[in-house]
């Protein structure tokens, strides 16, 4: 017999019936865009992460898009400046920066966590190195001292991925509150998983919010009126109601995940 590293079926299964109620509670709603579940999303997760905003989106890539286009929009990043990132990322980190008119900048890990290595990073820095695009890799946070002393020396903004890193600490914060913004995916095998495509971001700056509130609609704030070149990236109903009630469970589900025998 196989066992699986993670049976998401069964997990699934436990929660059967709370998960069956909230879908249920939509259906029978009649809305299922832009609602009351992705309010109470949002505000559950920002209030989680420690942050004064969430913004629900389509998925983890275009959250950490939206992120870019709006520091780009905003004037704080222009076309062809430099982001480090971390060489063993994801693809969806390196495809973020690209098809924002950014150029990523790829960081050798420390051979002891896999993490972005501060040492390798301040060795790429230059006169187009604008931003830090930080990835929590295998559940576990990726900053140091170090690292987010260099960043504030040389002016660097901090984007977190935190894709795979939700409910994770970095001394008392959560992972996801401490840079300027963040980008979670919720794809359905992470730690908090929707039952489809979802993802956020959260941040402390309201400016970004509404900026990427508007490009995430089209680029537009109000109704006839498209300020932002757009997209159409939103967060369904059902999947906010399934994501607000597996946050209650986030914590509980992650200690759990941590008693499995730990390689990193
Ligand atoms: C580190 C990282 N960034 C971004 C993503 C993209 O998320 P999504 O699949 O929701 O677009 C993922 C996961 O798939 C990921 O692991």
């Amino acid at each position: 017999m196989m066992l699986k590293y993670f049976d998401l079926q069964r997990y699934t299964a436990q929660h059967r019936e709370q998960l069956q109620a909230a879908v249920s509670r939509v259906v029978d709603s009649g809305w299922y865009l832009l609602g009351n579940e992705v309010k109470a999303f949002e505000n559950a997760y920002a209030q989680y992460i420690g942050t004064a905003h969430c913004v629900a989106c389509g998925n983890g890539l275009d959250a950490l898009s939206l992120i870019f286009k709006a520091y780009m929009e905003r004037g704080l990043l222009h076309p062809g400046d430099e982001v480090l990132v971390p060489a063993n990322t994801y693809i969806a980190s390196i495809i973020s920066i690209t098809s924002s008119g950014l150029m990523p900048v790829l960081v050798e890990p420390h051979l002891d966590t896999f993490q972005i290595d501060a040492q390798q990073m301040v060795k790429h820095v230059g006169p187009r190195t604008k931003a830090l695009l930080i990835v929590h890799l295998y559940g576990k946070c990726a900053f140091t001292n170090e690292l987010l002393s260099l960043c504030s020396e040389h002016e660097l903004l901090v984007i977190e991925d935190n894709a795979q890193a939700h409910g994770c600490l970095w001394n008392d914060k959560r992972t996801g509150s401490v840079g300027h913004a963040a980008a979670h995916s919720f794809y359905p095998g992470k730690n908090l998983g929707a039952l489809g495509d979802a993802g956020g971001v959260t941040t402390n700056d309201e400016v970004l919010v509404g900026i990427i509130r508007a490009i995430a609609n089209y680029g537009s704030n109000k109704k006839y009126v498209f300020q932002y070149v757009g997209q159409n990236s939103r967060m369904d109903e059902v999947q906010a109601a399934v994501l607000s009630e597996k946050l209650k469970w986030l914590d509980q589900d992650n200690q759990r995940r941590t008693l499995l025998p730990n390689i990193m």
